[in-house]
């Protein structure tokens, strides 16, 4: 059974750990230049910073795009042996970092370890002419981490050690991409609910919505999942586990080819997800696909809505309604050669929840890709 808490967040003065936003995804990934391009060119990014050998690096190349409130930093490796390239020869493509905004990444760093975080990178301070950022880093599942990114002394365009990154010539209009809604974890057998008390143990978020695997599952394969919220809802982090189907679920299919646990989908929003989407397939994105029947009882199922049901059925886009209000919502292909992580371009009229109503259809879309790549047995 589904269960919700919503909107029973925690009041600020018992939030220990205070975040302002998201501030930064960090991908390792194998070509870091051409990986920037893809962003720019197919989901509407812009070039703004750069750090790599024209900065002083030897050892690595990192270039970081921009829309709106969304920054994704691009990292490869400069040569053989180092921990990015093997990050990299074992699970793919995919996100290493999750940075947090706080006002004081030291007390963060410090709450997170006094509560028993595994530490990444204890708190340093970076300066150059336009101020100062602090930064200190925890582990979370697999070997993603989170950074927590103090920059309320800093005015420079993205961090020290990174120089703005222009590209006159080439400047893609934004698809309309503000902020990242939501990212999902992929975590193995049983682990859900360990990661579940780390959030809450560690990090001070509460659950505020559960998932089984009556809620979330096909005639193949089943999973579950829970949703973490920090105090003031900023941050989100679905959490899944696979749960046990007659074939291979997505998220053993995500575990296995991954190697290990990690990021599974980053949801970004949109004021307009019609023009969005319309624009990122013309860009050439490629997104999963409902069978057309989806909008013949889309609906009486989720009833009046302000969008036309013709474009959203010519598009692919989902809906699905809560007590709230309603969402709209569609999910990419895996965006690097291994089915791991791929994006969700939501908006939200209302809903705060997830879209429980188009589980069974999107996971049944994602199995007939399964089936497609061999892996649903
Ligand atoms: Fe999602």
């Amino acid at each position: 059974m589904e269960t919700s808490t919503l909107p029973k967040l925690h009041d600020a003065a018992k939030d220990f750990m205070p975040i302002n936003g998201t501030d930064y995804l960090e991908l390792y990934v194998s070509n870091s230049k051409q990986a920037a391009h893809f962003y720019k060119t197919a989901f509407g990014f812009q070039s703004m910073a750069y750090a790599g050998l024209e900065t002083g690096l030897k050892d690595r190349e990192s270039y970081v795009v921009v829309q709106d409130k969304i920054r994704l930093v691009l990292t490869s490796p400069l040569k053989s042996g180092t921990d990015i390239g093997r990050h990299i020869d074992q699970h793919g493509d995919g996100v290493k970092v999750v940075a947090l905004w706080v006002d004081d990444a030291t007390y963060a760093y410090n709450a997170a370890m006094e509560r028993g975080a595994k530490s990444y990178m204890e708190p340093q301070t970076e300066e150059d002419s336009t101020g100062k950022v602090v930064r200190s880093g925890i582990y979370t599942y697999g070997e993603t981490v989170h950074i927590f990114v103090e920059r309320k002394d800093y005015k420079g365009v993205f961090m020290p050690g990174f120089k703005k990154w222009e590209t006159p010539d080439y400047n893609p209009s934004s698809v309309g991409l503000k902020f990242v809604d939501h990212m999902v974890g992929n975590v193995g057998w049983n682990r859900m609910n360990e990661w579940v008390h780390f959030y809450e143990n560690v990090m001070g978020f509460v659950n505020i919505l559960s998932f089984d695997d009556d809620d979330i599952s096909t005639e193949y394969t089943a999973l579950m999942s829970k949703v973490m919220s920090n105090g003031n809802g900023r941050i989100k982090f679905p959490i899944n586990e696979p749960a046990e189907g007659k074939k291979k679920s997505q998220v053993e299919e995500y575990l296995d080819f991954y190697e290990g646990e990690g990021v599974q989908h980053i949801a970004v929003a949109t004021d307009d997800i019609i023009s969005t989407v319309r624009q990122l397939k013309s860009r050439g994105v490629e997104f999963l696909r409902v069978p057309d029947t989806y909008y013949d009882a889309v609906a009486d199922r989720v009833g009046k809505i302000d969008e036309d049901i013709a474009p959203l059925r010519e598009l692919g886009i989902l809906v699905d309604r809560d007590d709230e209000g309603y969402l709209l919502q569609i999910f990419t292909r895996p965006v690097e050669p291994r089915p791991t992580m791929f994006f969700e371009i939501i908006q939200r009229k209302g809903a705060q929840s997830f879209g429980k109503g188009n589980f069974k259809a999107l996971f049944e879309a994602i199995e007939r890709e399964q089936e497609v790549r061999g892996t649903l047995h």
